[in-house]
């Protein structure tokens, strides 16, 4: 029986590479069956929203969704969708694999990391106010309950994966109160776990040690704001964006995504590299249990990429997005 998934292909190069993960996805044999719904800012005249009802609607019932990325407008106008679902479906665990891909450039090899980022609180609340004309506040809110929840997802995947070590990222030095309190809940749930080690790293020291020795981490786990700006550099570590996988956790279901964005200045020009949303899809595959799918997909990445010509411009090489998807699909079929 096939399982029913919401795709939502979204802004900007969201349709071509949702495109292309689909194309990938359907002839790895994977028994799913598309339900695509539109959001993003292209919405808004229709809809009045980026975000209509229907698609959050999609996305409870079917409880598993791949996502293209969607535009946010900076600074005015209507608040990010992304963080909306996230806290509309209570996703919330972000997942971040970084992993060396043969043939993908990187300054680095020997990295294979998972970061995992809270996803639902932090300045990432929302909650903002001016204080008279000239000042404008925004509240940092950590909680006990979110951080003991988010630590415990780390510590579960290390052990699930045979990691012997989680790393906590956070600037307790400064910040007493909410990074303290994030501190002290991971230290809690890390006595659960007596076969993994926790480290403890404030975060401006954490984006120099990522950048001298990468290899050393396993897997980290950070409040939002400093989980959002380290998985950007983890994807700079191995080979860009156009290769960096996510995926959006939680009690009730998740939604995959790639960690880029709508990157307007490409979009519609088919160049856009689809792996990082492919490679989302296949963490789709893994947890529907569809191994077997996304081991097939994930050798056809690796046969694909030994081909300098399939390389997408952000790689070096010249191919289209269309065409590094059908390269892959070529490679699952030989
Ligand atoms: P971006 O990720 O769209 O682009 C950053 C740079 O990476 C650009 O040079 C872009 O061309 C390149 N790039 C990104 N994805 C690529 C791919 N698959 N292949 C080749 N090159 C790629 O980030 P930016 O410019 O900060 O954001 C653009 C819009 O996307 C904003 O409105 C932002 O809010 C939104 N965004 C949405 C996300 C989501 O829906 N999950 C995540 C990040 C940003």
């Amino acid at each position: 029986m096939s399982v029913r998934v919401t795709l939502v292909p979204g802004d900007g190069i969201g349709p071509e590479v949702a495109g292309a993960a689909r194309e990938v996805i359907d002839a790895s044999g994977a028994a799913i069956e598309w339900e695509t719904v539109e959001a993003g800012e292209h919405m808004i005249p229709d809809y009045g929203t980026p975000l209509p009802d229907y698609v959050l609607n999609s996305i409870r019932k079917n409880k598993v969704a791949l996502k293209g990325p969607i535009t946010t407008p900076i600074g005015k106008g209507f608040r990010s969708v992304n963080v909306t679902l996230r806290q509309a479906l209570n996703l919330y665990a972000n997942v971040r694999p970084l992993a060396n891909f043969p043939n993908v450039p990187s300054r680095y090899a020997g990295i294979d990391m998972v970061i995992v980022r809270e996803n639902t609180e932090d300045l990432y609340a929302g909650v903002e106010h001016m204080v008279g004309p000239d000042a404008a506040e925004s509240i940092k809110i950590i909680t006990r309950a979110a951080s003991t929840r988010i630590a415990r997802y780390a510590f579960e995947l290390a052990r699930q994966e045979g990691r012997s070590k989680v790393t906590a990222v956070h600037k307790a030095n400064i910040m007493k109160l909410s990074d303290g309190l994030f501190l002290d809940a991971v230290r809690t749930v890390a006595r659960d776990f007596a076969e993994i080690e926790l480290e403890e790293v404030i975060v401006d020291a954490m984006c120099m040690n990522l950048v001298q020795f990468p290899e050393r981490y396993q897997v980290l786990v950070l409040p939002n704001l400093y989980g959002d700006i380290v998985s950007d550099l983890g994807a700079g570590l191995v080979g860009g964006l156009g290769v960096a996988p996510g995926a959006n956790i939680g009690e009730d279901g998740a939604v995959f995504e790639a960690v880029h964005g709508s990157a307007p200045q490409i979009a519609g020009k088919n160049l856009a590299n689809p792996l990082a949303m492919i490679l989302s899809g296949v963490n789709m595959l893994k947890y529907l249990g569809e191994q077997g799918a996304a081991e097939k997909i994930t050798k056809a990445i690796i046969v694909a990429l030994s081909d300098k010509a399939n390389l997408t411009p952000d790689l070096g090489g010249s191919n289209g997005t269309q065409e590094m998807a059908r390269a892959i699909v070529r490679a699952m079929r030989s």
